[in-house]
């Protein structure tokens, strides 16, 4: 699974073989440059994933429901879930937190609507935790992540995002639960694994998570392209004749003769 923001994302996700994409709130971070998720709202929501859906996706089309959308109440927190999947056109949604969500889960299971789960170091709980920490990593936190975990997959979620824990307890989740897990920063025995598309192709500012790989170093690629770009143009090289649109000689030469008789 990566996360996608935007048509060319998802068309180049699909292209390369991503089973899941999901239109991740991560995207007020690497998109927007904001600090948190926490102002990124149902608006932007609908609008990255309005974009995704135009490339029309192969893989499962999940999205994010932003902080705020499913706190509120349970008919609330409906009519966002709807909204995801009517105007944005998702095929699920996936929501951060654990058996204290378990109403609002229940209420979008009832309306159709398939639900990911999203546990661990859920980044709307920012102050809630105290800042961006590894979560489950005493005993009894890792006992509470572990029963969230039941709970949401006996409710019905169809898997779970497990984020920022110790390997050990991505792999003790893993065999709790009859439902796939999904891990970014929770070490390699999860079913699945989860990154930020700007991470895994480099596209940020270098200052990656423990977590990333970096498969691409597309940020250095683009601003190397640019001082290229600069250079041609500083230099007269760009455009070029071949990037140039051209009449025949008879018609440059009339246009000449008038622009000298005018
Ligand atoms: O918003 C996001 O990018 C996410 C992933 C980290 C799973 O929730």
């Amino acid at each position: 699974m990566v996360t996608v923001y935007d048509y060319p994302g998802a068309v180049i996700a699909d292209r390369a073989g991503v089973d899941i994409v999901l239109v991740g709130d991560s995207a007020a971070n690497v998109v927007h440059g904001m600090s948190t998720t926490l102002e990124f709202g149902m608006d932007e929501t609908i609008m990255h994933a309005r974009a995704v859906k135009r490339a029309d996706p192969k893989a499962l089309f999940v999205v994010d429901m932003p902080w705020l959308s499913f706190h509120v109440s349970v008919e609330d927190t409906v009519r966002n879930a709807g909204r995801i999947v009517q105007e944005g056109g998702a095929e699920a949604v996936k929501l951060e937190g654990g058996r204290k969500r378990l109403p609002m889960i229940q209420a979008i299971l009832d309306a159709e609507i398939p639900v990911m789960g999203h546990l661990g170091l859920t980044p709307q709980s920012v102050h809630a935790m105290g800042g961006f920490k590894v979560q489950g990593k005493m005993v009894d936190a890792a006992q509470a992540l572990i029963e969230d975990a039941i709970a949401i997959s006996e409710i019905g979620c169809f898997s779970v995002v497990l984020e920022g824990v110790p390997d050990i307890l991505g792999e003790l989740i893993t065999k709790e639960v009859d439902i796939p897990t999904i891990g970014i920063g929770a070490g390699p025995a999860t079913d699945g694994q989860v990154l930020v598309f700007h991470d895994v192709l480099g596209l940020g500012s270098g200052n990656y998570p423990k977590f990333v790989r970096p498969y691409a170093s597309l940020a250095d690629d683009a601003v190397a392209a640019l001082e290229r770009y600069v250079a041609d143009v500083t230099s007269g090289d760009f455009p070029g004749e071949d990037e140039s649109y051209h009449v025949s000689d008879e018609i440059a030469a009339e246009m000449l003769r008038g622009r000298k008789s005018g």
